[in-house]
């Protein structure tokens, strides 16, 4: 009976990861304060509405990190699971909304010099977490520095977040072109977050592919806009998300669209891999610096 039952769910869980393989999403841009850490906390909540399974890595040690966005306190971080004080599913942490965060913490510094014991924990952690998930969205901090590098590069996909301002753009620029070349990141998903409207949003996009396509190898795809909204604000200073606190303010509504364009469809092609191909780029990245 036991056999049965533990087979049924083998073969539940190979049919979930067919149907549904493993995304993992970096969350870039040139600059800081673009709204970033914005897109991920709420493009997570609305996956999680729509029944994935979502885990944010929260790589930023910024003031509005996504712990503050969705008002919790965690108790570990990456650094704990790494010295091997708490497991990887006790590592994570809760929200309402149904998206798990696991908090980098100092953890993300570390990854550049773990030692085997600290490597082997890592890599069995996220073999045990691999099936819990169906999107994993990384918010890094700003730039290009080597750890972004490492952490974006690492994931399969980038989603770019653009703001209208001139420096916004060249910067965005400047990330594609590092990422593309010395990361290997083929994908990029761009959404042109505080814009006045969509014509100005469309042309910051126009530009950006346009000198993009000109000199890389990288595919740039637009996945929406989101507009300038007080109510963004409004849900940080609330420490509650903005989608779930405010439904129908325009940028939720922006944001719906900008999910579905990204959840329902997915780039080409996919990188074979999941959690443990973007940790053991991780490694092998780290090892060669
Ligand atoms: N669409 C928007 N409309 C208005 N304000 C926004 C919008 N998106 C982000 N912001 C504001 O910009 C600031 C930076 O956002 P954040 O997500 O922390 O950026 P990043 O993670 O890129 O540094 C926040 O104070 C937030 O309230
Ligand atoms: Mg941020």
């Amino acid at each position: 009976m036991d056999n049965q039952a533990d087979g049924l769910r083998e073969v539940m869980k190979e049919q979930r990861r067919s149907k549904r393989p493993l995304r993992i999403i970096g969350i870039t841009s040139g600059k800081g304060g673009v709204g970033k850490t914005n897109v991920a906390a709420n493009l997570g909540v609305i996956a999680a509405k729509q029944g994935m399974r979502v885990l944010i890595i929260d790589g930023d040690m910024g003031l509005a990190n996504v712990e503050i966005l969705y008002g919790i306190r965690p108790r570990h971080h990456l650094g704990h699971l790494l010295q091997g004080d708490v497991s990887a599913r006790d590592v994570l942490a809760t929200t309402t909304s149904g998206v798990k965060v696991l908090p980098a913490g100092n953890g993300l510094q570390q990854l550049t010099r773990l030692d085997d014991a600290q490597r082997l924990r890592l890599v069995s952690a996220l073999e045990e977490l691999e099936d819990d998930f169906d999107v994993v969205l990384l918010d890094s901090g700003a730039g290009i520095g080597d750890n972004v590098l490492f952490f974006v590069g690492a994931a399969q996909e980038a989603l770019l977040v653009v703001s209208p301002e001139p420096t916004s753009l060249t910067d965005a620029y400047a990330t594609i072109k590092v990422l593309c070349q010395d990361a290997g990141v083929r994908y990029f998903d761009v959404v042109v977050n505080q814009a006045g409207n969509e014509t100005q949003a469309r042309d910051i996009f126009q530009k950006l592919t346009a000198v993009a396509g000109r000199f890389l190898d990288a595919k740039v795809r637009w996945l929406g806009w989101v507009p300038r909204d007080e109510n963004v604000h409004r849900a940080v200073m609330a420490q509650r998300p903005l989608v779930e606190l405010f439904p129908s303010s325009p940028a939720t509504r922006a944001l719906n669209g900008v999910a579905d364009a990204l959840f329902n469809e997915p780039p080409p092609a996919h990188l074979a891999g999941g959690l443990k191909f973007l940790w053991s780029r991780l490694l092998r990245d780290s090892n060669a610096a």
